[in-house]
């Protein structure tokens, strides 16, 4: 029987994580989810309604913006790439800026958030050929998917390459900055109590530090190929 495969992809901050994700989901037609982008939305959207006053930080009072909660991935034709849209607004330039990564991590130790939006994660994947994004796939959203990677980098190189794209983008920001932003959100990520950063023990691990995105995506087609080739339990996937 023809199977289409889950492709989960971990890893730390700025590793190449969406470059190969996207990359992956080109080659093997398949769905991509940035689920670091639904984190980032959700921020975007405490930032516009001003949850990060002080006297309105109180997750009761952003309850009824999650519950009809709706997020959408269209591909952008134009721009050879995979937009999120939030209650139907395109939000994909929006989530990149340096406020939202200042504030995601802190969004992303929500217990009521991380609930809502695993429930909303775990449905993408009730149709299989999905390669999904971020920092707990493997080990919470998709812990049975048929491959798991890990992406890690070296600080400067992770920071260098963001700081590169911010500068891309006519966006002044310091290379420390950039840095700064990254270590404190693996910091966060990695030492929350609900599903934090951790490498799944049956994961692949890739360090992107100095390897080009052309070699990683190689690298994991190669894996994918040696599943296709072991055909486990007569799975033939495609
Ligand atoms: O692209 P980058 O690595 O900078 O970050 P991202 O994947 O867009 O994720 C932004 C933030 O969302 C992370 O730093 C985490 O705090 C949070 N996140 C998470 O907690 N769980 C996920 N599955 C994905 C992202
Ligand atoms: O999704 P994540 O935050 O993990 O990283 P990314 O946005 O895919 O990659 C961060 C930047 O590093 C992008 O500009 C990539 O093009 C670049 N990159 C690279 O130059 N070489 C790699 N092996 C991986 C990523």
């Amino acid at each position: 029987m023809n199977q289409k495969m889950i492709i989960a992809i971990d890893g730390y901050s700025a590793s190449g994580k969406s470059t190969l994700a996207q990359n992956l989901s080109k080659k093997l037609k398949y769905t991509y989810i940035d689920t670091g982008a639904m984190y980032r939305s959700i921020t975007l959207l405490a930032i516009r309604k001003k949850m990060f006053h002080s006297d309105l930080w109180n997750i009761t009072n952003f309850i009824p913006f999650l519950i009809n909660i709706n997020f959408q991935f269209k591909w952008n034709n134009k721009l050879n790439r995979t937009d999120i849209f939030i209650n139907k607004e395109n939000v994909q330039s929006e989530i990149r800026s340096i406020e939202v990564s200042n504030k995601v991590s802190l969004i992303a130790r929500i217990p009521e958030i991380r609930k809502k939006l695993t429930i909303i994660q775990k449905n993408f994947g009730n149709k299989k050929g999905i390669v999904m994004d971020g920092r707990d796939i493997g080990s919470n959203i998709f812990p049975q998917s048929e491959l798991k990677i890990f992406m890690k980098g070296s600080i400067e190189v992770r920071s260098y390459r963001r700081f590169e794209y911010f500068k891309k983008k006519g966006k002044k920001i310091s290379y420390e900055e950039v840095k700064k932003n990254l270590f404190y959100r693996d910091m966060m990520d990695l030492y929350r109590r609900i599903s934090p950063l951790k490498k799944p023990k049956d994961s692949i691990e890739i360090d992107s530090t100095l390897i080009s995105t052309e070699k990683q995506l190689n690298m994991v087609v190669q894996l994918i190929e040696n599943i296709r080739l072991s055909n486990k339990k007569n799975k033939n996937y495609i």
